[in-house]
């Protein structure tokens, strides 16, 4: 029975350093409410021409520089965005012709800020059959580029930040190291908590210049629902993880949780009761970058070298869908 490890991680962000002044001057909001409502301090947006493939390349080369592989060593790519560099086909491809790579296939996710536990969670089963030999799983992410940045569209607009990470998935015979479980889920129900309503195919054509002068072009929350199923399901999903392996919250070395917003890291945190030294939080530099958020974070707390061989790393995300998920493996 094959295994599956990650041996890279790699993070990308765009070098466009966006501070909660900086937003001052484009809509009615503070440093102090962003702050304290979100812990927010900066944020990294992409400039003009640049593509959400061309940020999962950057991070993609040094995933791949630190696990020791070439491109050609690859034979499959998972990208999971919301975003791609054009309506379609999704980013996949366009990192795939980056990466001169024909030929090898290459698979979009788009489950929000869920998206990288799909897409590590899909590239752990492919290993596990025995199907693929090294993936490259990737989570990248331009929100900049699709918010209103007036007054009326305040409360999203302060919390995305775009960015990427990568891993390399590789199969393994260790028996102790690697994947040890990964849980999905996904409730439909609340899709219209967090979404974006138009363009849509509900419409004839799709999009209209009517439309892009309506604030329903850009993604809208009810805030404090999301918070309350996120502080809910966070911990949820990761009992499951612990469960189904045997470990209790104690045995966790680090909790790596997707950067939605420091009060639902802390919530979660506290919930769980897991110490605030065993938990991984940036959001200050980052803001919510979807679903590059959790690769960037790992690939921080590996270089900051807060993963050691042998730690139990726990992975936990909730965001649009609503879907929410964990991974726990061995590193
Ligand atoms: N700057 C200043 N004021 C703002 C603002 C901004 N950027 N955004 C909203 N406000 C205002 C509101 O208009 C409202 O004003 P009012 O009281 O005069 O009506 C007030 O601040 C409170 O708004 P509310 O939405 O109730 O704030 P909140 O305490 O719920 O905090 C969030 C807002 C978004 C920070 C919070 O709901 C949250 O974190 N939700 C989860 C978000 C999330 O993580 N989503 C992604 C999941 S993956």
């Amino acid at each position: 029975m094959l295994n599956s490890k990650i041996i890279g991680v790699g993070h990308y962000v765009p070098e466009r350093v966006i501070t909660n002044h900086d937003l001052e001057q484009w809509m009615d909001t503070s440093d102090e409410w962003i702050r304290e409502r979100t812990g927010i301090i900066t944020r990294h947006w992409v400039k003009e021409g640049d593509t959400v493939s061309g940020l999962g390349l950057e991070a993609a080369k040094k995933a791949l520089d630190h696990a020791g592989l070439k491109a050609e060593d690859i034979d499959f790519i998972i990208f999971a965005s919301m975003a791609s560099d054009h309506d379609f086909p999704g980013a996949g491809c366009f990192l795939q012709e980056k990466m001169g790579l024909p030929g090898v296939p290459s698979m979009d996710i788009r489950n929000a800020c869920t998206g990288f536990i799909y897409a590590l969670s899909t590239a752990d089963k492919f290993i596990k059959t025995g199907t693929y030999k090294n993936i490259l799983v990737v989570g990248a992410e331009i929100q900049s580029t699709g918010l209103d940045l007036s007054t009326r569209g305040r409360d999203m607009a302060v919390l995305f930040g775009d960015g990427a990470g990568a891993v390399v998935v590789t199969a393994t015979e260790e028996k102790d190291k690697g994947i040890l479980t990964t849980h999905l889920h996904a409730d439909g129900r609340f899709a219209k908590k967090l979404w974006c309503e138009w363009p849509s195919v509900t419409h004839h054509p799709r999009i209209t210049k009517e439309m892009c002068e309506t604030d329903r072009i850009y993604p809208k929350m009810e805030g404090r629902f999301v918070f309350k199923y996120a502080v809910t399901y966070f911990p949820q999903v990761v009992q499951e993880a612990l469960e189904a392996t045997g470990y209790s919250v104690e045995d966790i070395d680090l909790f790596i949780p997707h950067q939605a917003n420091q009060r639902i890291t802390e919530a979660v945190a506290q919930r769980l009761g897991l110490p605030w030294e065993k938990v991984v939080s940036n959001i200050h530099k980052y803001g919510n970058t979807t679903a590059a958020s959790i690769p960037i974070a790992m690939s921080e707390a590996f270089q900051e070298g807060r993963i050691k061989d042998g730690d139990l790393v726990c992975l936990a995300a909730f965001g649009a869908g609503f879907t929410w998920g964990s991974v726990l493996m061995r590193w």
